[in-house]
């Protein structure tokens, strides 16, 4: 970890703290929820200002960025940080990579975006993931062969007990499969603890396309393109991404609810003699990924629900919100779906999104 710039609050310069806020429209699943206090965060002076303060300064704090990952089964006790820390520049440009540098309160798509406009290409894979920029390392978030991790350079995060601003590297963010440090609890671990304020990413030159994955494999074939530019990717993503997963914009929803569980070699083995149609992707290390959308699916719940809590019909892994779901009945239809998926295959469903 390097010390970054830490700016001094400016003097004079007031917090935006609110009361009582309904975080329904800062939740990407529209589950009803109240903030006690909501602060508004724009720079990491902001959430030293915060730590200073008199009544908030030592409360238990929830970050929250796009609210995309997010699912709120109750109001949260914390003081909410709603992180809105926005810019977004061409930061170098070297002979292999151009690097980007974006506040982490601007929007992920429209930065895949701008940067395609700009003549940058890299980020047309990760086209329309809901959520911020801020929220991206935190899953390291990922699709179509591509991770988020292989396109990062640094981030800056600020304590949130000190305050004191630090410059993290990839390693030590500690990437794994929707997971970095700061979703692990426990010693060294950085859940709850930090606010990311901006995110660096490499863009490497000359640009390589990531074409590896099935559904953009299908998309060469069905066209006759075998050699698309990066535009080309970024549309064919965005049209496979519309045909299968629901726009949170109009039906609330987190992306995929449970992650694809790894097992062993040997437990795969056994899963396909009894069922030897699952789908199954061999990883490198020897262990072998399953596709949890297939095993709801195999347990018969797509299009199930729970309240206005629901399976969506087109993509058993995501659950949705029918309209005016509550975050009870969305943990409710996730537990009864773990428990069938480990009743049959005695595999444990592990939930993508936090749960507050
Ligand atoms: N499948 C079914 N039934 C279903 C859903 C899926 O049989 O209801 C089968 C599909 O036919 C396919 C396989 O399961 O053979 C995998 O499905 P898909 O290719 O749609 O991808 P996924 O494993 O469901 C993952 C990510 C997505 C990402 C896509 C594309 C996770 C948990 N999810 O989904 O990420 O967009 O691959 O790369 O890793 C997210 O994290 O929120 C997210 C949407």
């Amino acid at each position: 970890m390097l010390p970054a710039p830490t700016t001094p609050p400016a003097p004079g310069a007031s917090l935006a703290i609110e009361q009582d806020v309904s975080l329904r429209p800062y939740n990407s699943f529209g589950l009803p929820a109240v903030a006690h206090t909501l602060v508004h965060v724009r720079s990491d002076a902001d959430v030293r200002r915060l730590l200073g303060h008199p009544e908030h300064g030592r409360a238990a704090k929830l970050v929250l960025g796009g609210g995309s990952n997010l699912i709120l089964s109750r109001d949260p006790q914390a003081v909410v940080l709603r992180v809105e820390v926005a810019g977004r520049r061409l930061l170098a440009e070297h002979d292999d990579a151009w690097i980007i540098e974006s506040g982490a309160g601007e929007n992920w798509h429209e930065l895949v975006a701008w940067t395609l406009d700009q003549g940058w290409p890299g980020l047309e894979n990760l086209a329309l993931i809901p959520g911020t920029v801020g929220a991206a390392p935190v899953q390291n978030i990922g699709a179509y062969g591509l991770e988020l991790k292989d396109r990062f350079e640094s981030l800056d995060a600020v304590d949130l007990v000190t305050g004191r601003s630090v410059t993290l590297d990839a390693r030590a963010c500690n990437f794994g499969y929707r997971d970095s440090i700061f979703k692990q609890g426990g010693f060294g671990g950085l859940a709850g603890k930090s606010l990311i304020t901006r995110v660096r990413l490499r863009l490497p030159r000359p640009w390589q396309p990531v074409l590896g994955y099935l559904d953009l494999q299908r998309r060469m074939a069905e066209t006759g393109d075998s050699s698309p530019d990066a535009r080309t990717i970024f549309e064919w993503v965005c049209a496979i991404r519309r045909a299968k997963l629901p726009d949170p914009a109009r039906i609330g929803n987190a992306g995929s609810f449970f992650k694809n569980p790894i097992v062993s070699a040997e437990q795969c083995k056994d899963i396909i003699g009894r069922d030897p149609e699952i789908v199954h992707y061999p990883m490198p290390d020897g262990t072998v990924k399953l596709a949890a959308g297939w095993l709801i699916d195999a347990c018969g719940w797509k299009g199930k629900s729970v309240g206005r809590a629901a399976v969506y019909e087109r993509q058993a892994l995501v659950l949705v919100n029918r309209g005016g779901a509550s975050g009870a009945e969305v943990v409710t239809l996730a537990r009864a779906i773990q428990e069938s998926v480990y009743g049959r295959f005695g595999i444990r469903l592990e939930p993508e999104p936090v749960i507050v």
